[in-house]
């Protein structure tokens, strides 16, 4: 069967180049005689491989010095508690931390943290069925939070920020993993950047972590060896067995981007490709797209039909098409297309051409 324009919100489309490589290595990785899955993580070929991937993120996103870049495990749900046990502070005499709530990631983020500590939930768009973000006017930040936290991309929403909050002196945290890569972002602007790497970066398994070194080594008391970001920095993400094969795959990813440009081409590309489908959903009434203008995300675009009782003729139609993954989230309905870096400007242009055509089928 030829390749599927597979829109899945994560795991996601990967790059044809990177998967081909890693079958043409799969067996015996540049002559050495075994495959990656079989190297010991504390070989020089291992560890050469992922300090390489390290230096090829570090370029691509322009990580200063004093930021480590940690691979880890647990995925960015792990995050949602790694990150107060890190980074919650007493300060003015309480500890608390500033959420912005955007949706569902959003949600589960903050419910992670009351676990361990005060939360401030500076603005909130539940108002509005999580169809946009508030703009920082609208912000209630409180001067003595530990950290400031946010989702710049909400990836069932499909509401993404596209510009960084300004918190003075007070940690900045995102959870970017669905907008990770997919334009350049400046790194010295956030105290600590997570990400799942199932979307942009590589296969599921790895957890992407981008900390300033200031914020590591204060851990709640309590707090297990495996979830104090100094265990993983001091040890180079290798503390225990990293895992090995995924951060292959994103090395090859992050490769590939550079080959292509880097991020600000990524962006380019990424414009082109959402703005085709959001021209066309401004264009008719049959579809209906429900965010914000100003927050429509670039990686995952959700609509709705006008009538919902097509819903599932069009998935099927859509199938037909080689065009897989179009439903949208359990929790929302509807449809949504995730267009990550990987998906060709092709496979959108293949979903327009079907949407018009399925529209005029029902004219
Ligand atoms: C924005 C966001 N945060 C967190 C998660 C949870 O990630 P994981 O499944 O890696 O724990 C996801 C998963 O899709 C996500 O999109």
């Amino acid at each position: 069967m030829e390749r599927l324009y597979n829109f899945s919100a994560g795991p996601a489309v990967l790059p044809r180049e990177v998967l081909e490589q890693a079958r043409d290595e799969l067996v015996n990785w540049q002559g050495c005689g075994m495959s990656v899955m079989e190297m010991s993580h504390r070989g020089k070929e291992y560890m050469g491989i992922q300090a390489q991937a390290e230096a090829d993120l570090r370029e691509l996103m322009g990580i200063p010095a004093n930021y480590k870049v940690l691979f880890l495990q647990g995925g960015a749900s792990s995050q949602f508690a790694m990150v107060p046990m890190n980074l919650y502070r007493e300060k003015g005499g309480k500890a608390s931390a500033d959420y912005l709530n955007t949706g569902e990631w959003s949600k589960k983020a903050i419910k992670e943290a009351k676990k361990f500590g005060a939360v401030n939930v500076v603005a909130s768009s539940e108002d509005k069925n999580f169809s946009y973000a508030p703009t920082q006017d609208a912000w209630k930040l409180d001067p003595n939070a530990a950290y400031v936290h946010y989702t710049p991309n909400e990836t069932i929403g499909g509401v993404e920020i596209f510009w960084t909050p300004e918190t003075g002196d007070i940690p900045l945290v995102a959870d970017m993993s669905s907008t990770i890569l997919s334009r350049p972002i400046d790194v010295s602007k956030f105290g600590l950047i997570y990400a799942g790497a199932q979307k942009n970066i590589g296969p599921a398994g790895v957890t992407l972590v981008i900390v300033r070194d200031d914020l590591i080594g204060q851990v709640l008391p309590g707090t297990p060896t495996m979830f104090d970001y100094k265990t993983h920095s001091e040890n180079e993400s290798m503390y225990n067995t990293p895992p090995t094969y995924g951060i292959y795959i994103a090395g090859m990813v992050f490769k590939l981007l550079k080959a292509k440009g880097g991020l600000a081409a990524m962006e380019q590309t990424n414009r082109l490709k959402a703005g085709l489908l959001y021209d066309y959903l401004d264009a008719t009434d049959f579809y209906n797209s429900p965010v914000a203008r100003d927050n429509r995300s670039l990686m995952n675009i959700p609509f709705t039909l006008k009538d919902a009782a097509l819903d599932e003729e069009f998935l099927k139609g859509a199938k037909a098409r080689n065009l897989v993954q179009l439903k949208g989230h359990r929790s929302v309905g509807g449809m949504r297309a995730s267009i990550y870096n990987a998906m060709p400007v092709e496979g959108v242009q293949a979903l327009v051409d079907y949407m018009k055509e399925f529209e005029k089928s029902r004219a």
